[in-house]
């Protein structure tokens, strides 16, 4: 079948290792062996979405070496075998394992285990799958099982933030930045936004900032909560723009994971909270698709292509030049 997959894993030059091509069906793994094996299925992908998961695979972080080559790709829209449109949930947790599987420590996203969505097919358990509404296109369902996701937890589970309260977003332009922008507007939230780029700053504005300012500017006020995937490059002014007693949460580190300073001093006498968020459940990937359904909002897309030109959207995702997310069409 047709898929979008890494060869091998270059940290300096990953597009070099990214191949458009053809590659065998996913296999269904047999339920009747295994530790209760929970019974998989396979969906055909209409519309798949991209991450910088899927630019960390390529750069051979998170991806083993012995798992190449790999078909790339968490995100994915489509029908499965008995023709319900669906979306996939790409956290897929150990068999035995019940309760939150973000906390498994066996779980792995599509793409790191086992074959991702950037294929005509891919399978997945029967149950990482969340019925898509009618009211959402197959792009738009396709933007929500990471960066959609991701977003939601940080801010309404992992950040427990409520309407009225004053949330940061370090960086603009990526799929999670516009989905925790667009989210903490649609959730009451009073929103500032950083970004290195005027434009995007601009663009930031228009789909629910409140107020934008230049990465690492001082802000007029203290805010309650920081949303960080940057790392490195905005750590500190994360810590320096919490009010006393606020909450950073971080699920990425774009910039590198070893800030210069962590402010230690200013964790302990302010009583910060550092918390770590990851990807979400399937319970919470249905609230998401609920909330859109009901509300009307809908994530941005940057823009689509069929997957056959797939790094164009990788080399953009790479350059920076991106505002919300790039989706991939069958
Ligand atoms: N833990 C999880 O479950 C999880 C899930 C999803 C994503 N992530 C991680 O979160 C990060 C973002 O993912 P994504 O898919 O949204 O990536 P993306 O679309 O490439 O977005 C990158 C973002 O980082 C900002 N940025 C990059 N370098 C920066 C710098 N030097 N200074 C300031 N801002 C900078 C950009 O802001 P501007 O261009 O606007 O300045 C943009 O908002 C990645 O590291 C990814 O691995 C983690």
């Amino acid at each position: 079948m047709f898929a979008v997959y890494a060869e091998r894993s270059s940290f300096d030059d990953p597009l070099s290792g990214l191949v458009v091509g053809e590659r065998p069906d996913p296999d269904v793994p047999d339920p009747s062996t295994g530790s209760g094996q929970a019974a998989w299925t396979t969906v055909e992908v209409k519309a798949s979405s991209l991450n910088h998961h899927d630019l960390w695979s390529l750069r051979g972080v998170g991806l083993r070496e012995d798992a190449l080559p790999m078909i790339l790709g968490c995100d994915a829209a489509g029908v499965d075998e008995d023709g319900n449109e669906v979306l996939v949930h790409a956290v897929i947790s150990d068999p035995s394992w019940s309760g939150d599987e973000t906390e498994d420590p066996r779980r792995s996203l599509l793409s790191e285990r086992f074959q991702g969505t950037f294929a005509d097919r891919v399978a997945v358990p029967r149950s990482n799958l969340v019925p898509k509404p009618a009211s959402l296109s197959f792009a738009e369902a396709a933007c929500l099982p990471t960066a959609w996701l991701t977003a939601y937890r940080m801010l309404f589970v992992q950040g427990g933030l409520r309407p009225g309260q004053h949330v940061l977003v370090q960086g603009a332009g990526g799929g999670v930045a516009t989905a925790l922008i667009t989210l903490a507007r649609a959730g009451g939230l009073h929103v500032s936004v950083t970004s290195r780029d005027e434009a995007k700053r601009a663009r930031a504005l228009e789909i629910g900032a409140h107020e934008v300012h230049e990465s690492g500017a001082r802000l007029p006020a203290r805010v309650d909560a920081v949303m960080e995937t940057v790392g490195a490059a905005t750590w500190n002014h994360s810590l320096r723009s919490l009010r006393p007693g606020g909450i950073v949460v971080i699920s990425g580190a774009t910039s590198g994971p070893n800030p210069d300073l962590t402010e230690l001093n200013r964790i302990f006498f302010l009583q910060l909270r550092v918390v770590g968020s990851t990807m979400g459940t399937r319970a919470e990937l249905a609230q998401l698709v609920s909330m859109l359904d009901a509300t009307g909002v809908r994530p941005l897309v940057d823009r689509t292509l069929p997957m056959a030109e797939a790094r164009e959207g990788f080399a953009a995702m790479q350059a920076g030049d991106v505002f919300g997310k790039i989706v991939f069409t069958r």
